[in-house]
């Protein structure tokens, strides 16, 4: 008979694929048997009539990150983790970001040891790549991906950080050689700039004006822009914080033509729209992320995408920032548009607003729950079938959740550092109860069970096609060998 540190029993397990009845014995951190009637653990949980789902994977997040614009996010990794924690999630790959002119080795060594102290949950990271020199494609990137960071971000604009189409290129190539997936920022920079700046010149400075200058014409041609550049070489490419119908379209487009292009989208594109940033006075800088969040149709359009399978993966992009001088505020009541510190928080609220309003509500299927919200994410990006799912061999990544419970949302319930939420006053159904990661529970009965720095660096492997993606045809394989 097994010996097991901790069983689970009674509950309704479901990953991507399955539901079923079954208990979880766990030992030395991993799902040791998936059965009835399981025995005995040194600690039993009853999860009767709960759902015991995998523990989320949330891989856009922005913690203890400094800005393009030298703004420091409101989490470090300590309350960024237990915010996660607490909205039933177990792993977050957020960003080790590099400026122009940093090394790459320095930036990772600096974020891996804040990570190290603080984190209470598991960990990646992915590079940020705003200087794609001839050492850095050669030697860093080639160095970083051996040691299981395997997912890069680029951005098409901001001033500091974008990259040009001949860089994405390059970028592109390099992931493919060492087996790697690119993350693309697609927004048209010029066109931001220019409509920023007439604005601007003519007194428009109010939050508002942030979503008229990230037009959805912005989102959408760079989306078709470097979805062109992916096809070029045949790499995949993987399109972040998707919010407009036309990039949606765009995307859904090149995916029937059997380009490996990959989509992510949000809770703000979702549940907020422009018409939030323009509520009065300030009050819309708490709305601003980018690109911005859109309009009905546009929801209904994210909401149709995440049904039918245009996007893998469903991500928080918490981007935390203070609605004070620290972030959103720099120049109080003179603050513009432009002076903003973009993103906003959806760390904890990730999970339970996507249980209640797209599973509780009919328009997803709880195992695509899990896949968009864990699976996918682990698979995408190389920790499969460690983390994501529920099998003998993974991680006890587990996140036991209360179907029916009812919370209404309100920033002093979150455990994040960032004062407001965007989601005040709404009523949400469903809420994880327990969650345990590598088989420690690490919150329970509202409160966090484990210790500052107890969370570990996760290496990861190759990306995982979720398609069956087409083989290349002769002429590409040609192409592809007289440019490598
Ligand atoms: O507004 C956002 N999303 N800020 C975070 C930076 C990014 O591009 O993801
Ligand atoms: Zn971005
Ligand atoms: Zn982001």
């Amino acid at each position: 008979m097994q010996d097991f540190d901790l069983t689970i029993r009674n509950g309704t397990v479901v990953t991507a694929t399955d539901t079923f009845a079954a208990d979880i014995g766990v030992k030395g951190g991993q799902v040791a048997a998936l059965a009835r009637g399981l025995a005995a653990g040194k600690r039993d949980i009853d999860a009767a009539g709960k759902l015991v789902l995998p523990g989320g994977v949330d891989s856009h997040c922005h913690i203890e990150q400094l800005s393009s614009n030298g703004v420091m996010t409101a989490d470090d990794f300590y309350s960024g983790t237990v915010s996660a924690a607490f909205g039933g999630t177990t792993t977050i790959i957020p960003f080790a970001a590099q400026h122009r002119g940093m090394k790459i080795r320095d930036v990772v060594a600096d974020y891996a040891k804040r990570a190290r102290e603080k984190a209470v949950i598991d960990y990646s990271f992915h590079l940020i790549v705003a200087d794609p020199t001839e050492e850095a494609l050669t030697q860093d990137l080639p160095a970083f991906i051996g040691k299981g960071i395997t997912s890069f971000k680029v951005y098409m604009t901001y001033d500091r950080l974008k990259l040009d189409d001949y860089q994405i290129l390059d970028v592109l190539l390099t992931a493919e050689k060492h087996g790697a997936l690119v993350m693309v920022h697609a927004e048209n920079h010029d066109m931001i700039r220019w409509l920023a700046k007439r604005l601007l010149d003519r007194g428009h400075t109010e939050p508002k004006f942030h979503a008229v200058s990230h037009a959805p014409l912005a989102e959408s041609e760079a989306t078709h822009r470097v979805i062109q550049l992916s096809r070029l070489l045949d790499v995949p490419v993987l399109i972040v914080h998707v919010s407009g119908i036309e990039a949606v379209r765009t995307i859904r487009a090149a995916q029937t033509l059997g380009a490996r292009v990959y989509a992510e989208t949000c809770p703000q594109y979702l549940f907020l729209k422009a018409s939030d940033i323009s509520r009065p006075g300030m009050e819309g800088a708490k709305f601003c992320c980018s690109p911005p969040p859109r309009d009905e149709a546009s929801q209904n359009a994210v909401w149709a995408g995440l049904a039918d399978g245009t996007f893998q993966v469903f991500s928080s992009d918490h981007a935390p920032y203070r609605f004070d001088e620290s972030g959103k505020l720099p120049k109080g009541d003179k603050t513009t548009f432009k002076d903003m510190a973009n993103g906003v928080p959806g760390l904890e609220l990730r999970m339970p607003l996507l249980f209640s309003e797209g599973v509780g509500k009919g328009r997803i299927k709880l195992n695509d729950f899990v896949a968009l919200t864990a699976t996918n994410h682990a698979r995408m990006y190389g920790l499969h079938p460690r983390k994501g799912t529920i099998a003998v061999e993974s991680d006890a990544d587990l996140a036991i959740w209360d179907p029916e419970k009812e919370v209404k949302i309100a920033a002093a319930m979150l455990h994040d550092n960032v004062g407001y939420t965007p989601y005040e006053g709404r009523t949400i159904k469903g809420w994880p109860e327990i969650v345990v990661n590598r088989g420690r529970v690490v919150i329970e009965g509202g409160k966090l069970q484990v210790d500052r720095g107890s969370g570990e660096f996760v290496p990861r492997g190759a990306p995982e096609p979720l398609k069956q993606e087409r083989k290349p045809t002769t002429e590409m394989r040609l192409f592809k060998a007289l440019i490598a």
